[in-house]
């Protein structure tokens, strides 16, 4: 329930999300496990079996129920802590202890896998079957450009403020200003929404940005102030994209994810493509963007409740446009 007294259940579960890909975890974090993520309210269990391939299953044993999540991971098989059960690849029931002499294993013992990849140094799960592919980002095939990922973080806000928020470009000036906004004019140009490729679609604009002296190690300059070419665009339901090219060349591609654990906490994570010489230090690099992200954080967590989805309850300005057209196309998936 928020605060305006309107209970809006967008992600509890909701069919028109379940069949899109959300990023839940890093892939260097899924070790062997068992980790237990939330994803649209269905908590799951996390491993990788002896193939290599993270599982995610439903977090529930199915003799009787026990949170597999509390269990252990011994050469890639997941062990239930109640009975001993022990699943495999694929959540294959591979070992009963207490019914080891009257084998074979019933089929109904075998975990109903939840779908899981990795892409992009992240692990994705797809409650559904998939109605859509992780979008694709083509600097992660050149050689020319190394990716940087980012860890995956709880926030307590919902997922469709935090991509409200990676929309706009209004609040720079606002909640960065210790950051890089400060040099931004805050007032907003006309803005026209466009196609940006075949899956983004969004904005292209222009924004100086102040470079202090904890952010040239991602400019890769030392001007008080760069000048930054930009586009920030979407895809259904929630992934954002946003590109920044410096005078310099340097082009900086952020991805940004909000995945809905529930209506009102939901997991964050980014990650960036650089076309930079790879001379400076990962963690150096991304330190800078960290920090703007901790600054978005702070912001979405005073916040109260989902974001209404109607074309009532908050105010748009045309600094709003992507944000409003984003809004209207994903309450058209919702169920
Ligand atoms: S509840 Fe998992 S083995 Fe019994
Ligand atoms: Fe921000």
């Amino acid at each position: 329930m928020s605060a305006n007294g309107t209970h809006t259940q967008i992600f509890g579960d909701n069919a028109g999300l379940r069949g899109y890909w959300f990023a839940v975890a890093e892939s260097s974090e899924i070790v062997d496990g068992p980790y237990r993520r939330t994803l649209l309210s269905q908590t799951c269990v996390l491993w990788r079996s002896p193939s290599g391939d993270v599982v995610a299953a439903p977090d529930r044993c199915p003799h009787r129920e026990a949170p597999l999540s509390a269990g252990s991971v011994s050469a890639g098989c997941l062990t239930c802590c109640y009975h001993g059960w022990s699943f495999g690849d694929g959540g294959r029931c591979v070992r009963i202890p207490s019914a080891e002499e009257t084998l074979p294993i019933p089929p109904a013992a075998h975990l109903g896998v939840v779908n899981a990849v990795e892409r992009y140094g992240l692990v994705w799960l797809c409650l559904d079957e998939p109605v859509a592919d992780i979008p694709t980002m083509p600097w992660d095939d050149l050689d020319d450009y190394r990716r940087i990922n980012n860890p995956v973080e709880e926030w307590a806000t919902s997922a469709t403020r935090m991509t409200d928020n990676f929309l706009d470009f209004s609040h720079f000036p606002w909640v960065h200003v210790g950051t890089f906004g400060g040099a931004q004019n805050p007032l907003i140009p006309k803005l026209d929404l466009e196609q940006l490729d075949d899956q983004f679609y969004g904005y292209k604009y222009e924004v100086d940005a102040s470079n202090p002296d904890d952010a040239i190690a991602t400019t890769g300059v030392t001007d008080d102030v760069v000048h930054r070419h930009m586009s920030t665009g979407f895809v259904l339901p929630m992934t954002v994209r946003s590109t920044i090219l410096y005078e310099t060349g340097l082009e900086h591609i952020l991805l940004l994810l909000a995945t809905p654990i529930d209506d009102e906490t939901s997991y964050f994570t980014f990650v960036m493509w650089r076309n930079d010489d790879f001379s400076v230090p990962v963690e150096e690099v991304a330190a800078f963007d960290r920090a703007i992200g901790a600054e978005d954080k702070l912001m979405l967590e005073r916040l109260d409740g989902v974001l209404p989805m109607g074309r009532t309850g908050v105010v748009s300005v045309q600094a709003d446009k992507a944000s409003v057209e984003w809004r209207r196309q994903f309450a058209a998936l919702l169920t």
